[in-house]
């Protein structure tokens, strides 16, 4: 086989058979493959496209390039949930203790990354004394024991993608729905999970800004879970403004802990209902979408999801106290408010651009070097279509230096106040399954 002729074929449209597939992803994991062929070869698939079958075939070969954690020690279907990333996006520190505590085994390896806030890592790590740092038998003694555990990211997961992704970043091939949908499936399956609750975003704070794009990713990741043997499907939800109020880590985690008791904001709370109802489904612990909604919100009322939490922070070394005491997470020195200059109704809070304010207060990290500043942070005291009056707070500034005026501008650019009467946005907006 020469790379050429596929390069060749792909560009002419024409359908690559596993073995071609698997040929390519091979050779470029193992170098055999230049990066200028790969390149070509990407533009190829970005104006080609590729069939259900290449797409899952891709897939699977990414999976094949490096580990796969085994899970079999766990019993249960392991479900997972991937979302294509937010602004404050406080989904999976609630998700994981909730399903957990019906039954559902929650086996998350999870990263740090870069962001407007740290991962979900760093966000549990504004918990005294938690860590991610066990070994690949406690992890799974965990997860059977308590329902869920958070293992760092460890071994050589999916190194075909780790090298086609630095690669599509810098030749305009990353925004194709194909190898977007591959290179996320890829990292699921290697990461064991059995079944897979996927949350495409849309709206101004998200990966695929248009409705459409988001309900094609959608539809092409729950096409290659499915073909390859992993339940899959997937909402799509609105992330035009940051959900819930708080962007920030240890912010973030007083979120969670109050959506864990009932209290939390209405979006992020239906978020989690919605996205854990489908993971208890596809786990087998409920017959119908509603059995499986009831168990979740029977949990958060009877305290077993908040007790959940408690175990699994304790269990992984952390100061469970933090949650009837959230006053002992890590707290900024200072707090402003970002004031409304005029009457009105809220009218936009552009997610990304309020992202970066966080970031911009050191919650996020902009390079792998970066170290984040766990306190630091916004609430916002407003969503869309909220009524307001002038000097009414819209955002309280959580801050560990003393001038944010930088922010302020950031967050003047970033929140409109209109005249007229606002439709708040519609939450969840698609589902595909
Ligand atoms: N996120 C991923 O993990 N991969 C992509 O290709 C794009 C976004
Ligand atoms: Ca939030």
């Amino acid at each position: 086989m020469r790379m050429v002729d596929l390069i060749e074929k792909k560009r002419d449209g024409m359908e690559l058979s596993s073995n071609e597939i698997s040929f390519v992803v091979d050779g470029y994991t193992k170098g055999e493959i230049p990066d200028y062929q790969m390149s070509a070869f990407t533009m190829a698939v970005f104006f080609s496209g590729m069939t259900k079958q290449e797409q899952a075939d891709f897939t699977m070969a990414m999976v094949q390039s490096g580990d796969t954690i085994d899970l079999s020690g766990i019993e249960g279907v392991k479900v997972d949930k991937h979302s294509t990333g937010g602004v404050g996006d406080t989904t999976t520190l609630v998700l994981a203790p909730l399903v957990a505590s019906v039954g559902v085994p929650v086996a998350k390896m999870s990263g740090r990354g870069l962001g407007h806030t740290g991962g979900t890592i760093d966000k549990l790590e504004s918990v005294s004394g938690f860590h991610v740092e066990i070994t690949n038998d406690d992890f799974i003694r965990l997860v059977n024991q308590n329902k869920v555990a958070v293992i760092g990211q460890s071994g050589n997961l999916t190194p075909a993608d780790k090298k086609l992704y630095a690669l599509r970043d810098v030749t305009a091939t990353v925004n194709s729905i194909p190898l977007i949908a591959s290179s996320i499936m890829s990292k699921k399956i290697a990461a064991g999970a059995d079944a897979i609750v996927l949350d495409v975003k849309t709206g101004a704070g998200a990966f695929m800004k248009d409705l459409n794009d988001a309900k094609e990713l959608a539809k092409t990741m729950v096409d290659i879970g499915n073909n390859v043997g992993r339940n899959t499907m997937a909402i799509i939800s609105d992330m035009s403004q940051p959900l819930g109020f708080a962007i920030g880590n240890a912010l973030e985690v007083k979120e969670a802990i109050d959506t864990l008791k009932g209290e939390g904001p209405a979006d992020l709370q239906e978020l989690c209902l919605v996205l854990g109802s489908q993971m208890v489904l596809l786990g087998k612990k409920a017959n119908s979408i509603e059995e499986a909604r009831s168990l979740l919100e029977e949990s958060i009322k009877n305290g077993k999801a908040l007790e959940s939490f408690k175990t699994f922070l304790s269990s992984q070394g952390g100061d469970a106290s933090v949650v009837d005491s959230p006053e002992k997470l890590p707290k900024a020195k200072y707090q402003f408010e970002f004031e409304a200059e005029s009457d009105g109704y809220v009218s936009e809070i552009i997610a990304d651009s309020i992202g970066t304010a966080a970031m911009l207060l050191g919650a996020g990290r902009a390079t792998k070097e970066s170290t984040i500043d766990l306190a630091v942070g916004l609430v916002l005291r407003k969503k869309m279509g909220d009524k307001v009056s002038k000097g009414d707070s819209l955002v309280t500034i959580h801050s560990n230096f003393e001038d944010v005026a930088e922010i302020k501008k950031k967050l003047s650019e970033s929140i409109s106040i209109s005249s007229n009467p606002v439709k708040p946005p519609t939450l969840i907006i698609d589902k595909i399954s």
